[in-house]
């Protein structure tokens, strides 16, 4: 959908020039068609840019922005302590590129920033004779490319409208619905959209846990509700609780910023709390189908935050893996492609699915890797010391549940 043509950007990284060595080499593998990630097509698509000479990666901002007419800030705005966004990776790359732009071009910012981001950032970088515009991003990882080039939406903020218009029409936004607002409108849709998926999750997770005690099975229930289209089918399916780089900052923030506003969101907190009850409960039932955990040794299958992507940030995975491991357990852990990391040095990674489950006490499933789906119960299960399987993703298939102890989450 997007006509990459003549467009020139700026993505995602400090490219001051004191730049580290790191960004040296990412930006040198870039420049190669090597993307430092998983995210399935991407690989092919940045060569395919750089074959076809409109897309290229710089280390200074002056060859970067060198004829830009839309310059598009895609740097990441962490939680800070108090859980409101960190918003100064943002104002110091719209301050460096401000000291390099000629005037008359528009600064895009697809980074999820707070309410009043707009007034900060514009104040900051002190260029009335540039234009800006809010454009937040819906993709998700795993499915990014597919997100980009199907949106359902496009949001753009701006006091200039004009502006606004001409940076929606670089998507090339046939039949599209775009939406051309404030950027006070624009920054709180992105927050209230992720907020608003973690709160259906939140609630998806609970109505499992109620299925769990009421002899009742959540598949069935997600799939009645879902038929409603006020409701939607999607964002239904129960699982180890919500998590990633994008709905844990993002509901907290909301959270920050109602209160900030004096009109605070009890919905969205509670939504966060929630969350994390999930993370004990899934430990505490597989626990108790153990009869116990301490000296367990325990598969995990899957590690990344969700399934087509190595990115383990916030992953509601390893918030069930550190509470097995403080509970005694063992964890041997397999991830298609996610990497455990440094900080759960007690974790063993095996190279295959099947090396986890060799001697193991029982087998935990916490991605929905569609691989899951093809491992086979017969190879699997006579290597475990016991056939005690916990799917909570609900991903295996059905002579799982013949041949061991399956427990499924929600039923
Ligand atoms: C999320 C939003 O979905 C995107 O629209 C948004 O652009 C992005 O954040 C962002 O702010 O950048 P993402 O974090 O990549 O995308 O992942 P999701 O697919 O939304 O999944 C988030 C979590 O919810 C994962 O842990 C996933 O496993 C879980 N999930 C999702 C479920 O447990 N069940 C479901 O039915 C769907």
């Amino acid at each position: 959908m997007l006509g990459f043509a003549p467009l020139q950007g700026f993505l995602g990284l400090d490219m001051s020039l004191n730049a580290s060595i790191s960004i040296r080499g990412k930006i040198r593998d870039l420049q190669q068609g090597q993307v430092p990630i998983h995210e399935e097509g991407l690989e092919a698509l940045v060569e395919e840019g750089l074959t076809r000479a409109n897309l290229s990666f710089h280390l200074t901002l002056s060859e970067t922005l060198l004829d830009a007419e839309f310059i598009f800030l895609c740097v990441p705005t962490p939680q800070s302590e108090d859980g409101r966004a960190d918003l100064s990776y943002v104002l110091q790359a719209a301050c460096n590129v401000a000291s390099f732009m000629r005037g008359g071009e528009t600064l895009v910012v697809k980074s999820t920033v707070p309410l009043g981001a707009a007034r900060l950032i514009i104040e900051a970088i002190n260029r009335p004779d540039v234009d800006y515009v809010s454009n937040p991003e819906f993709l998700r990882e795993g499915t990014a490319l597919w997100d980009f080039f199907n949106p359902e939406r496009l949001v753009v903020g701006s006091s200039n409208s004009k502006a606004a218009e001409a940076v929606a029409d670089l998507y090339g936004r046939v039949g599209v619905p775009t939406i051309v607002t404030s950027t006070s409108s624009a920054e709180l849709i992105k927050y209230a959209s992720n907020s608003f998926l973690a709160l259906k999750l939140s609630f998806v997770n609970e109505m499992a846990s109620i299925c769990e005690e009421a002899d009742a099975d959540i598949r069935d229930v997600a799939k009645g509700m879902g038929l409603d289209s006020r409701i939607g089918d999607k964002f239904l399916r129960p699982g180890p609780g919500w998590g990633g780089s994008c709905f844990p900052k993002d509901t907290k923030a909301l959270v920050a910023i109602s209160e900030s506003v004096g009109a605070p969101s009890l919905i969205v907190r509670a939504a966060i709390e929630s969350n994390t009850l999930v993370f004990d409960r899934i430990v505490e039932r597989f626990s108790s189908q153990l009869g116990g955990l301490t000296g367990k040794r325990i598969a995990v299958w899957g590690i990344a935050f969700k399934a087509n992507t190595d990115d383990t940030r916030e992953s509601p995975a390893l918030a069930v893996v550190s509470r097995i491991i403080s509970a005694g357990g063992t964890v041997y852990a397999y991830d298609p492609v996610a990497k455990v990391p440094s900080e759960y040095p007690e974790v063993f990674q095996t190279s295959t699915a099947y090396d986890a489950v060799v001697d193991a006490d029982g087998l935990i499933v916490l991605t929905e890797w569609p691989e899951f789906h093809l491992l086979s119960a017969k190879d699997a299960l006579p290597l475990m010391k016991a056939r005690n399987v916990f799917d909570v993703r609900g991903i295996l298939n059905a002579t799982w549940e013949t041949q061991s102890d399956l427990i499924l989450v929600g039923r």
